[in-house]
């Protein structure tokens, strides 16, 4: 499968270097009022993980043999069995759901417009009518500022026996087609320092605006119920670091 983004290339390395927990509260609450929850492009259960603890509903999918592969090591496998590796642009699961959901962004690396709207086609017919679309993204001109092409430091975490992971990272930005491209380096030292591993990963994510997203999503056929700007329940201005949609299936 031709992925965007290969995180099968650093899934062993990705829970340590990405701890974040901003939003983990929200989609706590978010959930609160489903039954039936998908998740798509859900990586190592970073979010999923706390819902499954907290006892949600939840089945997760991502194309990430790598990422799945965390992910099932995390969890106790008689308490949760619907981690499914399928490409969201073909999703089919024979199952409707009642939220479904895309956390981190994560939309964004579909980064043909055409793939796009199949993917919101397809989250669209695992619905059940009435049913609500979660779709998170940043704010498009705060992604654009960070993508300069200076290499910047992601910061350094520690491993296991004794090792230290670095990571940086540069991003460009092309107004020509509306795409981030870059690449994230990993280092590896030892106890003494000692570099001994480096690899990298090719980054690649669309900028997308509000109305491309909400054109899109009308088109599948969903209804626009909130556009938020943060992940305390504030709605989206111009000054807002995120534009987090939430959509509604038609009710029959
Ligand atoms: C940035 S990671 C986010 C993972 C997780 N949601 C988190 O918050 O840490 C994006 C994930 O989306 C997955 N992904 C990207 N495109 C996909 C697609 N078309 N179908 C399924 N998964 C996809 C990647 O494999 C990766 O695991």
């Amino acid at each position: 499968m031709n992925k965007t983004i290969d995180f099968d290339l650093v899934a062993d390395l990705y829970d340590n270097y990405v701890q974040t927990d901003f939003d983990i509260a929200f989609f706590k609450e978010l959930c609160k009022e489903y039954h039936n929850i998908l998740e798509l492009m859900c990586g190592t259960g970073r979010v999923s993980l706390p819902l499954i603890e907290s006892g949600y509903p939840l089945t997760c999918v991502d194309y990430s043999a790598e990422m799945l592969r965390v992910f099932r090591r995390k969890l106790d496998a008689s308490k949760h069995d619907k981690i499914i590796c399928q490409d969201v642009c073909n999703l089919d699961l024979g199952e409707q759901f009642d939220l479904v959901m895309i956390p981190f962004n994560s939309i964004a690396e579909i980064t043909d417009a055409e793939k796009r709207k199949q993917a919101i086609y397809s989250i669209y017919r695992h619905l059940l009518p009435g049913g609500k679309f979660f779709c998170t993204l940043y704010h498009p001109a705060y992604r654009v500022k960070s993508a300069d092409g200076n290499i910047k430091a992601l910061g350094k975490f520690p491993l296991e026996n004794d090792k230290t992971l670095m990571v940086t990272y540069y991003n460009n930005y092309s107004d020509k087609d509306k795409i981030i491209s870059g690449t994230q380096f990993y280092e590896i030292y030892d106890g003494k320092n000692t570099l001994i591993e480096k690899r990298y990963l090719d980054i690649r994510f669309s900028v997308i605006s509000r109305d491309e997203m909400q054109i899109a999503a009308s088109e599948a056929g969903f209804s626009l119920k909130e556009v938020y700007g943060d992940y305390q329940g504030n709605p989206y201005s111009n000054e807002s670091m995120f534009m987090n949609f939430l959509f509604e299936k038609q009710p029959e």
